[in-house]
């Protein structure tokens, strides 16, 4: 990554009509509905973007939307890249310093993720509240960081108080179950052990996912404010695992999908 493609990539997007959006929004695994909802949409398709990575998951539809949601300019990611693929923290972050050369002033971000804390059930939703990063690196880890941020970004309050505050508002208003807690990134594809449920639950985890960590970490280091939710699509319970694939994680999160779009929304509206 250099200045110089960011701004390529900036400009192309901006020559399509991407003009000064307000929010940007990552939308996760089986959760790409609410780019339904956009008005006047403008669609770049990730692999027209220049320098942007090259999109190769199956489930993804891999674009970036520009358009208005509840009166305010958008950009919105239908689909988001993981290590998994194959890609570096670098790539996979990039994505958001373009939303941030942009313009965006508030990042939300979306996820499917399994349950750790067995208080919670397969389909609620779970605000994100802390994260432990679990992914063995950091997009912050590259020769130059400085000229983009903070290189030693605190981390304190990745998840911004005010705004985690008026989603719980909006979730008891609208008798939505949104749970709160702690997301564990980890590299996947493979799903996790036993052993390591246990051990993710012992760390003070009570949700996993394969995503979202490093995108936080250098929106923090951007100074973009960040709210994130998880779809709870299955429960780790170590003492009794069954076998999972990933189209019932596809399927739950979709299933559970217009309660996250309502929440979304509700908060676009009051910010
Ligand atoms: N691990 C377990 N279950 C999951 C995950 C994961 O990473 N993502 C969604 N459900």
């Amino acid at each position: 990554m250099t200045q110089k493609q960011l701004k390529d990539s900036t400009a192309y997007l901006q020559s399509k009509g991407f003009d000064k959006p307000e929010i940007g929004i990552v939308l996760g695994t089986g959760l790409g509905k609410l780019a339904d909802q956009i008005e006047n949409p403008i669609i770049a398709h990730y692999n027209h973007i220049p320098f942007f990575p090259l999109a190769t998951v199956e489930f993804h539809s891999g674009k970036l939307i520009y358009g208005t949601l509840e009166g305010k300019k958008v950009v919105v990611m239908q689909g988001r890249f993981h290590l998994y693929e194959g890609y570096d923290f670098i790539d996979i972050t990039y994505p958001i310093r373009v939303m941030h050369q942009l313009g965006i002033k508030t990042l939300f971000i979306s996820n499917a993720a399994g349950a750790i804390n067995l208080d919670f059930n397969k389909g609620d939703l779970m605000l994100i509240e802390d994260h432990i990063n679990l992914q063995g690196g950091s997009p912050l880890a590259f020769k130059g960081v400085s000229k983009y941020g903070e290189r030693f970004t605190d981390m304190a309050e990745p998840y911004d108080p005010s705004m985690r505050k008026k989603l719980l508002e909006i979730a008891k208003n609208e008798n939505i179950v949104l749970r709160q807690g702690v997301y564990a990134s980890v590299v996947g594809p493979q799903l996790e052990t036993k052993a390591e449920y246990r051990m993710l639950k012992i760390i003070g985890a009570d949700a996993v996912g394969m995503s979202t960590v490093p995108e936080v970490i250098v929106a923090n280091h951007l100074n973009l404010p960040i709210v994130a939710v998880s779809v709870l699509t299955d429960e780790c319970d170590p003492d009794s695992l069954e076998p999972l694939d990933v189209q019932e994680i596809i399927d739950t999160a979709a299933k559970a999908e217009p309660k996250m779009v309502k929440l979304f929304k509700e908060l676009i509206k009051q910010i």
